[in-house]
């Protein structure tokens, strides 16, 4: 029997330990640090240790004899987790610091995808507002600029005219607006389409795709409004037709893998390829080196395999014999939040009707919440992600529109058109 370490605090996790408490083969689930929902979850145990804490992570992958962890967040991948397990003879799912570069670092990956031939938006890279300003001239607007390091889905403008281009360089590169991470910025061309986040399981050239999934980036109805980390996601994505699904492994995700290989810093984890699906085809918008979040919600839901076997295989060089069974039904997740996210929102309000009855097709994932004595308090932008699988996207929707309102905090917030990209091409 098999136990489990799962890193992070957010729906995502809370996700990954609820999938992996229902593994036959799993016997137990440690979250560190975990949240108010995993706190609370059967078979699941939240310890207090934290996501940067790389030392207490080993230690307590040792202490509790954990046989596989898995990752949610970037930060510690990209501060070399993984190495530090494999170093102490642990097994822990996911890339080492090199590797994790596809996320950390945007001139990286753009560097390879170019290097590689793999489609993408055209783009540079510069280190001062000069050179910047001149590549952008002569240049078609919008252009989009990015902070080269991790900025928590935030570090994307898209500019479309000149004073906003200089604003946003000058805030990014004085490392005013995400420190060290804006040093550098990509600048790439905007491209017109319909987004979809393509999940696959990778070790070395092994490649496994995950079910589709499309989230919704933008905090309001219609796609207005500030980006988030994601204000919701369904699963499939109805826009990656299978024909299309062929070409994204042969042209995006079997080239990356390799790519990595051939570059001598192999890929072992989750390769998520944000994809814009353009007239042209797919390109790749960026890649996160991990699970999306709120993507994981419902992907988990509509996964009927073991996924903590499925893992372990991947990281004893056995890919290639996983299958994955997913329920043909689609689930969508809609992310409650707290009112003024991404920027400043109330904490420590208390969450009313988290104990409701339930159908099973509804699972409420936690993210920015604590276990208080009183009662689970709001502390994080996203707070929760209702989750709902049913007969059709249509179903699954109504469902968790319905549900939604049984829970209330103060200020909450959530989009009511979460899917609406799917709904359009599915609309039953
Ligand atoms: P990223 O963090 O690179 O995925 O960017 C965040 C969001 O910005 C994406 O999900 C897109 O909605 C948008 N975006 C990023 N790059 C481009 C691009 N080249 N063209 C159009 N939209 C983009
Ligand atoms: N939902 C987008 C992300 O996880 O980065």
């Amino acid at each position: 029997m098999t136990n489990v370490l799962v890193i992070g605090a957010g729906g995502r996790e809370h996700a990954l330990a609820w999938k992996l408490a229902r593994s036959p083969s799993v016997e137990r689930v440690l979250v560190a640090p975990g949240n108010g929902g995993t706190a609370l979850e059967e078979g699941v145990e939240n310890v207090d240790v934290a996501i940067d804490d790389l030392d207490g992570l080993v230690a307590l992958a040792r202490q509790h004899a954990v046989d596989l962890t898995v990752v949610g967040p970037e930060a510690p991948l990209a501060a070399g987790l993984v190495d530090r397990f494999k170093a102490a003879g642990l097994k822990c799912f996911g890339p080492g610091a090199d590797a994790a570069r596809l996320e950390s670092s945007k001139a990286f990956a753009k560097d390879f995808l170019s290097r590689h031939e793999i489609p993408t938006a055209t783009w540079t890279v510069v280190d001062t507002v000069e050179a910047g300003m001149q590549f952008a001239r002569g240049q078609v607007l919008p252009l989009v600029l990015k902070a080269d390091g991790l900025a928590a889905g935030k570090g994307v403008v898209i500019a479309d005219n000149d004073e906003t281009i200089q604003r946003t360089l000058e805030d990014m590169l004085s490392g005013e607006a995400f420190g060290e991470a804006g040093r550098r910025v990509v600048i790439e061309e905007f491209l017109v389409g319909e987004e979809a986040s393509f999940i696959a399981l990778v070790d070395g050239r092994e490649v496994l795709a995950l079910a589709t999934s499309q989230d919704h980036k933008q905090r309001d109805d219609g796609d207005r409004g500030p980006n988030t980390g994601g204000m919701g996601a369904c699963s499939p994505a109805p826009i990656i037709t299978d024909a299309l699904h062929q070409h994204v492994i042969d042209e995006i995700i079997r080239p990356t893998a390799e790519g990595m290989v051939d570059d001598g810093c192999p890929f072992t984890g989750f390769l998520y390829a944000g994809l814009m699906v353009t007239q042209g085809g797919a390109r790749v918008l960026e890649f996160n080196v991990r699970l999306g979040d709120p993507e994981t919600q419902p992907i988990v839901m509509r996964l009927k395999s073991d996924l903590a076997e499925a893992l372990l295989k991947a990281l004893n060089g056995r890919l290639n014999e996983v299958e994955l069974e997913w329920d043909p039904r689609p689930a969508i997740g809609v992310v409650m939040a707290a009112g003024g996210y991404p920027a400043d929102y109330r904490t420590g309000d208390v969450i009313a009707g988290l104990d409701s009855e339930w159908p099973d097709e509804i699972k409420v994932f936690h993210a920015g919440t604590r276990l208080e004595e009183h009662g689970t308090v709001t502390c994080g932008g996203r707070v929760l992600c209702v989750t709902a699988i049913g007969e059709s996207l249509a179903k699954a929707r109504a469902e968790v529109y319905r549900w939604l309102p049984e829970i209330g905090f103060r200020d909450a917030y959530w989009r009511n058109d979460i899917g609406h990209r799917a709904l359009a091409r599915d609309p039953q």
